[in-house]
């Protein structure tokens, strides 16, 4: 099965860079057809590089959240994708969104969730003292970084770690993860029923 894959960045964008390569190398049996961000960001310079569809959903260009995010259902659902990855998205999609990939749109989040979620993950755990953090690739609900877990992997944080060189770590563990995510999906794996993650073999 090659399904095809819509993710959605606000940023860097190297999470998605990591899925288009596991794509490229089979790692992961489908392929990102497109790639939608809220604003400009360096991560749509990155896919047009790769060769990837890019759509700039601008969200400071609509009047309302619900008009957003109803032209950002409209976009992503025009590409037909059987997964939808946020990777850092830094928007909370509204729920008509969310309604319309529900099972098949996931979130990537660097922290062990329930643990700090919002913008601002890996300076909270660092905050809090904890000296273990992760990442998370959950499923999305109507609420922010929170929603089904899929996976979770533990990041150690150092002693002398500071935002940028913890943050640098986590990715490094997220650019296995989000993959691995994507393949246990599109090989029917996992899925989402109700609430609940099933994992068959
Ligand atoms: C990742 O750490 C992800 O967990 C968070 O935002 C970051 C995105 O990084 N939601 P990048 O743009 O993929 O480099």
């Amino acid at each position: 099965m090659s399904g095809r894959i819509a993710v959605l960045i606000s940023g860097t964008g190297s999470n998605m860079e990591a899925l288009v390569r596991a794509c490229n190398e089979g790692e992961v049996p489908g392929d990102v057809g497109v790639v939608v961000a809220d604003r400009d960001c360096a991560g749509l310079k990155t896919a047009a590089e790769l060769g990837i569809a890019t759509e700039m959903i601008d969200f400071k260009a609509f009047g309302s959240r619900e008009e957003w995010g109803e032209k950002l259902r409209a976009v992503v659902a025009s590409y037909e994708p059987e997964l939808v990855v946020s990777a850092g998205f830094m928007r909370l999609m509204p729920p008509g969104f969310v309604d319309a990939f529900s099972g098949r749109l996931i979130n990537l989040h660097p922290s062990l969730l329930p643990q700090f979620p919002g913008a601002h993950g890996v300076r909270d755990a660092l905050a809090a003292g904890v000296d273990t953090t992760g990442s998370t690739v959950h499923f999305v609900d109507y609420e922010v970084d929170h929603g089904p877990i899929l996976l979770q992997e533990e990041v150690p944080i150092e002693p002398d770690d500071d935002e940028r060189t913890l943050h640098e770590r986590i990715k490094q563990v997220e650019h296995r993860l989000l993959p691995q995510a994507c393949r246990l999906i599109l090989e029917g794996k996992v899925t989402l029923k109700g609430r609940n993650v099933v994992v068959s073999s």
